[in-house]
């Protein structure tokens, strides 16, 4: 890799703590099936799609539906879900993040966004981001969950960028892992003792500068 060229960013837990309400919204799913869901357990659906976040709660619950049964809760979970999201402003927008992605535009580092999340679209508007990103790939455009790395690559081919020129910010180890796959270098989000395969982490975007960037240049 050169210098940088393109920074690519997960959404959920990186641009913004969607983490609470998808809490919240599995949590009202798991006390109707009868049994309970807590915060620790919220930390496996972290980067997990919603039919296999579903799998996990089933589990958790000792639990086994058909695949319509699974079809209908997760869009009832999705609904709750939305009921959050629909409320949310830029006032959510984690620390940072405007910040960062102004100073990327100064210096003509393109921008994107690689989410597994359906809902990508409507939270971009919601936080008044959606104008930031050349290309936005979310859970609507692949087919392949992290850690696969399809999310990112379809991301830097829309940018035109190659994947060794691409930086991947994540919060999530199987989001680390697509990133890798890809040929891509990575910054973690959050704790190094789950995001240790990154090539630098840091607490969140407001840790960020040009300097820190640099550092994965080669
Ligand atoms: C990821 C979240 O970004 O998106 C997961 O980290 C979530 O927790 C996944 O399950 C899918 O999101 P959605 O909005 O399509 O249900
Ligand atoms: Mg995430």
């Amino acid at each position: 890799m050169g210098k940088v060229k393109a920074c690519l960013f997960d959404l959920d837990g990186v641009i913004v703590d969607t983490a609470k309400y998808h809490y919240i919204a599995w949590k009202e799913i798991a006390n109707e099936l009868g049994f309970d869901f807590t915060l620790e357990d919220n930390e496996r659906l972290k980067g997990v799609s919603r039919m296999t976040s579903l799998d996990i709660l089933l589990s958790i619950g000792n639990m086994s539906k058909t695949e319509e049964e699974k079809l209908a809760l997760a869009t009832k979970k999705n609904d709750n879900y939305l009921t959050y999201i629909l409320k949310m402003g830029p006032e959510e927008i984690l620390p940072g993040t405007k910040e960062f992605l102004e100073l990327l535009k100064h210096e003509g580092i393109k921008i994107a966004l690689g989410s597994a999340s359906k809902n990508a679209m409507t939270i971009l508007n919601r936080l008044e981001l959606t104008d930031y990103f050349e290309a936005i790939i979310d859970g609507t455009k692949v087919s392949k969950a992290k850690p696969d790395p399809e999310v990112f690559l379809k991301g830097a081919e829309a940018l035109n960028v190659e994947p060794k020129d691409c930086v991947v910010f994540e919060d999530a180890e199987a989001g680390v892992e697509a990133a890798i796959a890809g040929g891509m270098k990575c910054i973690g989000i959050g704790k190094a003792d789950v995001l240790g395969k990154a090539n630098l982490v840091v607490d969140g975007l407001h840790k960020m500068s040009l300097q820190k960037l640099s550092l994965l240049n080669d």
